[in-house]
C-alpha cells in the first residue's frame, strides 16, 4: 500500500533549541495558568504538587516518549504512521483518526478561551474591564461573552493568527515563533513572580500554593492529578506524534522530554507564585477558571500601581502561552489533510481553520445565542471540553500506551528510543516498556472511568 511517503523534502525543525521551544511551546498553555495553579491550591497545595509530579513521571512522561519516537520513527502523521507501524489490516490508525476528532473538538472551545485572552490585551491597553470592584469586572466579562459579534471576531483574530504562522512552515512558522516566545514568556513570568512576592499577600499566597495538608488527598485528588498530567503534557491525541515526526534524527528524545517536563512545571509553578499573593493581597477569594483569569486579576491589578500595565503584560503573557498550544493542536489535522489527502499545505490550513470557525462558532455563541441549547445537559462549549478530555484524550492515551509497549514492541521501542543503541539508555527504555504495558493504561483507565462517573 502507498502511504503518504516521507519525501526528502519534508519540513522539520531544524536545530535541537527549536525542538525543545516548538515542544514546550506546546505543553504549556493556558492550563499552566489557570488550572494548575487553582488545582493545587484546593487540592492541598504541597500534598496535591506531589501527586502531580508522579503522574507526571509514571503516566505523562512514557506516553509523551512514546509518541515522540512513534512519530519519529515514521516521519509521518499519526494516521500513516499507525497504519505503517501496525500489523496490517489491524484498525491501529482509528486512533490517528480518534486525534484528529479530539484536536478539532478541543480547538472549538480552546480558541474561544484564547480569544478573550486577546480581548483582555485590548481591554488592558485601553484600560477598560478595570475596577477595584469585582462587581464591575464581571459585569465587563459578562459583556463580552454575551455579545455574540465580539465572540466572534476575537475568536476569528486568534484563528488568522494561528493559520497565518502555520502558513510559514513548520521551520520557518512553528519552531521560528516559539523560539522567540518562550523566552520572553519565561521573562514576563519572572518579573512578575519578583513584583507579586514583593506584595503583602505573599506569605498567604504561598501558603495557599505549597503548605501541604494531606487531609485533602483522596481518591479524587489522585484522578485529577492525573488528568492534569495528562493535559499539560499534551498527549492523548496525536500532537507530541506529529512532532516527533518533525524532529532530528538524532534528537535525544527522553531528554528532551524531561526537560520539557521541568520547564512546564516551572511555569506553573511560576504563575502560581505570580497569581496568588496579589490575589490573596486584597482579600479575594481564589477562584478557579475563567472566573479567576477575567475577574478576579483585573479588580486586583485595579488596586496595584502600574495596574494597567500589568494587566497588559499578563495577558500577553497568557497569549504567548496559548498560542504554542494552539499551533501544536492545529497542525495535527493539517498535516494528516496534507499527507493523506496531497492537499498543499495553505489548502490544508484554509479547510482546517474554517472547519474550527464553525465548531468554534457553537462555542463561541453558547454565551449568547445559544445559550439555552442544552445536549446532555452541557452547552456546546461545556460539551466539546468534556468529551475531548474524558473520552477523546484518556482512549487515545490508552491505545498509545498498549501500541508502543505491546504492539510495536520493546525490541522495536528500544531500538528507536536509544537512537539505534547511540544513547545507551537501554534500561531507560526498559523501565519506559513496563510503565507503557501495564502502569499508565490502567491508571487512564481510572482516570477516563472516574471522568465518566463510573466510579
Ligand atoms: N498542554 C496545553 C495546555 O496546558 C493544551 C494542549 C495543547 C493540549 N495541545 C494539546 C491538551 C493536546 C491535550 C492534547 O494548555
Amino acid at each position: 500500500m502507498a502511504n503518504s511517503t516521507a519525501s526528502a523534502k519534508r519540513d522539520g525543525f531544524s536545530s535541537a533549541l527549536g525542538v525543545l521551544a516548538a515542544t514546550l511551546g506546546s505543553a504549556v498553555g493556558l492550563g499552566n495558568i489557570w488550572k494548575f495553579p487553582a488545582l493545587t491550591g484546593s487540592n492541598g497545595g504541597a500534598g496535591f504538587l506531589l501527586i502531580y509530579l508522579c503522574a507526571t513521571l509514571v503516566v505523562g512522561l512514557p506516553v509523551m516518549i512514546a509518541e515522540l519516537t512513534l512519530g519519529r520513527h515514521a516521519r509521518a502523521n499519526p494516521i500513516a504512521a499507525l497504519k505503517r507501524m501496525g500489523p496490517p489490516g489491524r484498525p491501529w490508525w482509528l486512533v490517528g483518526v480518534i486525534g484528529m476528532i479530539a484536536a478539532f473538538l478541543i480547538m472549538a472551545f480552546y480558541s474561544e478561551v484564547v480569544a478573550w485572552v486577546f480581548a483582555y490585551v485590548w481591554k488592558g491597553l485601553e484600560g477598560s474591564a478595570l475596577s477595584s470592584d469585582p462587581a464591575v469586572t464581571q459585569g465587563a466579562f459578562t459583556a463580552l461573552v454575551s455579545s455574540p459579534w465580539q465572540s466572534l471576531l476575537w475568536q476569528w483574530v486568534v484563528l488568522l493568527l494561528i493559520g497565518g504562522i502555520l502558513l510559514k512552515g513548520v521551520s520557518g512558522g512553528i519552531e521560528a515563533v516559539t523560539k522567540r516566545l518562550m523566552p520572553l514568556l519565561f521573562l514576563l513570568l519572572t518579573a512578575l513572580c519578583l513584583y507579586s512576592l514583593t506584595l503583602d499577600g505573599a506569605g498567604a499566597g504561598l501558603s495557599f500554593l505549597f503548605r501541604p495538608d494531606f487531609s485533602k488527598v483522596d481518591a479524587t485528588v489522585v484522578l485529577t492529578a492525573v488528568g492534569l498530567a495528562f493535559f499539560k503534557m499534551s498527549i492523548g491525541m496525536g500532537t507530541m506524534m506529529t512532532y516527533g515526526s518533525y524532529f532530528r534524527t538524532e534528537q535525544n528524545i527522553p531528554l528532551t522530554a524531561g526537560r520539557v517536563m521541568c520547564a512546564d512545571l516551572a511555569v506553573s509553578l511560576l504563575a502560581g507564585i505570580a497569581i496568588f499573593p496579589a490575589v490573596f493581597t486584597f482579600g479575594f477569594e481564589p477562584a478557579a477558571g475563567p472566573a479567576l483569569l477575567f475577574i478576579t486579576l483585573p479588580a486586583v491589578f485595579a488596586q496595584l500601581p502600574f495596574g494597567q500595565l500589568l494587566m497588559v503584560l499578563f495577558f500577553v503573557l497568557t497569549s504567548i502561552a496559548a498560542i504554542g498550544a494552539m499551533l501544536s493542536l492545529l497542525e495535527v489535522p493539517v498535516l494528516i489533510l496534507h499527507e493523506r489527502l496531497g492537499w498543499p499545505r495553505h489548502k490544508a490550513i484554509g479547510v482546517c481553520v474554517a472547519v474550527v470557525a464553525v465548531l468554534g462558532a457553537a462555542c463561541a455563541l453558547s454565551g449568547s445565542v445559544l445559550a439555552g441549547f442544552l445536549l446532555f445537559g452541557r452547552n456546546m462549549f461545556e460539551l466539546m471540553d468534556f468529551v475531548s478530555s474524558n473520552v477523546l484524550l484518556p482512549v487515545g492515551g490508552i491505545l498509545v500506551a498498549l501500541f508502543a509497549g505491546w504492539v510495536w514492541g520493546k525490541e522495536s521501542f528500544t531500538h528507536a528510543v536509544s537512537n539505534a543503541g547511540e544513547l545507551g539508555n537501554t534500561r531507560l527504555a526498559r523501565v519506559l516498556v513496563v510503565l507503557l504495558r501495564y502502569v499508565s493504561p490502567v491508571l487512564i483507565l481510572i482516570v477516563m472511568l472516574h471522568g465518566l462517573g463510573v466510579l
